[in-house]
């Protein structure tokens, strides 16, 4: 399992008027354990108000450029971000989890590909560290960026993009598009939706026949781009997907048990806890975890982040909803805790393995 470490701030940057970039100090004797990889995101986890908050925020930083840097953008009633944005200072020291997720392309300097990036909003801070790395390993490849933002001035690193793209031309095409701001050229006003890309397509930028696409924004983006991409012949593993967060929109798979309640036994950090799961009380492996006193790891609780990932070791359980594991790990017995039912009356999960 990953752990927790106390990690030091060594720079808080203001980004935008609404996100701030928290940069920081890895000691040496923690590098091993905070080396990640592009598009992976780490766990923080502080008190705040007598409340034990953990949330998960995307590295924006490339593996080469040697510095573990994540972007917090302060969101409406947000505990966290909020205490990001308005509190913390160089200095201070929060607990961060080692980096995780599996939001990450498998480059080789001997590629030739070519890839589609997308963005909404934040969601540029995975898939900003995607693109650096795929330009710094990947000699031969090209990439285009299609990022989107309210304003130009709302658009977190539009200036370092800029930058980067100059440095790398004609190698990286980025296209930005407005929300809620005109541009030169109509065509790019607007949210990414299926008839944009078409549109898109139609003006000869989008390349629908890219090695692979990553997209990072609201599901209803991911899910409209990715069902365009498909029509026009992308594989559906071509597509790959970060979600900000997982709607209600319905999706849930339905659990049924024939009995009222399941033993459960938790590895962590090689100790063994058991407790009892109501079937029509109990919401979740991870909740009730918590509920009975459980140090568990989590982060976003909605199926997006994968913290919460489980080994199956006894016995099984099915998930409501899964943005997050990919089918090797589903079929190698993980679960995500924070979406998942005993399907066996007694079952044995780890977080260990
Ligand atoms: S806590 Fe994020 S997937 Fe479970």
């Amino acid at each position: 399992m990953s752990n927790f470490h106390t990690l030091t701030i060594k720079e808080i940057t203001k980004i935008t008027s609404d996100s701030v970039s928290i940069t920081f100090e890895v000691p040496k004797i923690l590098q091993k354990d905070f080396k990640f990889k592009e598009g992976q995101y780490i766990t923080l986890k502080e008190t705040i108000n007598n409340e034990n908050v953990q949330r998960a925020y995307s590295i924006w930083k490339a593996p080469y450029e040697n510095e573990l840097a994540v972007l917090v953008k302060k969101v409406e009633n947000g505990v966290f971000s909020t205490y990001a944005n308005d509190s913390l200072k160089s200095g201070d020291t929060l607990d961060v989890m080692s980096p995780q997720g599996n939001f990450v392309p498998s480059l080789s300097e001997n590629n030739s590909n070519h890839y589609t990036l997308f963005a909404a909003g934040s969601g540029i801070t995975p898939i900003f560290s995607i693109l650096k790395q795929i330009l710094n390993t990947e000699f031969q490849s090209t990439v285009d960026l299609f990022y989107v933002n309210k304003t130009q001035e709302s658009a977190a690193f539009i200036n370092k993009i800029e930058d980067f793209k100059n440095n790398n031309s004609p190698r990286l095409k980025v296209y930005t598009l407005y929300t809620k701001e005109s541009s030169e050229d109509s065509n790019f006003e607007g949210r990414i939706n299926k008839e944009k890309l078409e549109l898109m397509k139609q003006l000869g930028v989008l390349n629908v026949n890219s090695h692979e696409f990553y997209l990072c924004g609201p599901e209803q983006m991911i899910m409209d781009s990715k069902d365009y991409l498909i029509s026009q012949g992308a594989k559906e593993s071509k597509v790959k997907f970060e979600l900000f967060t997982a709607s209600s929109s319905g999706k849930e798979v339905e659990i049924e048990a024939d009995f009222a309640e399941a033993k459960i036994h938790i590895v962590i950090d090689d100790d063994d806890f058991e407790y009892t799961f109501n079937m029509s009380k109990s919401d979740n492996i991870l909740e009730e975890g918590i509920n009975q006193g459980l140090d568990l790891p989590y982060s976003c609780k909605g199926g997006v982040c994968c913290t919460c990932r489980a080994k199956v070791l006894e016995g099984s359980a099915k998930m409501k909803i899964n943005y997050a594991l990919t089918e090797g790990e589903v079929e190698d017995g993980y679960i995500l805790t924070c979406q998942s039912v005993p399907t066996s009356s007694s079952i044995k999960v780890s977080f260990d393995d």
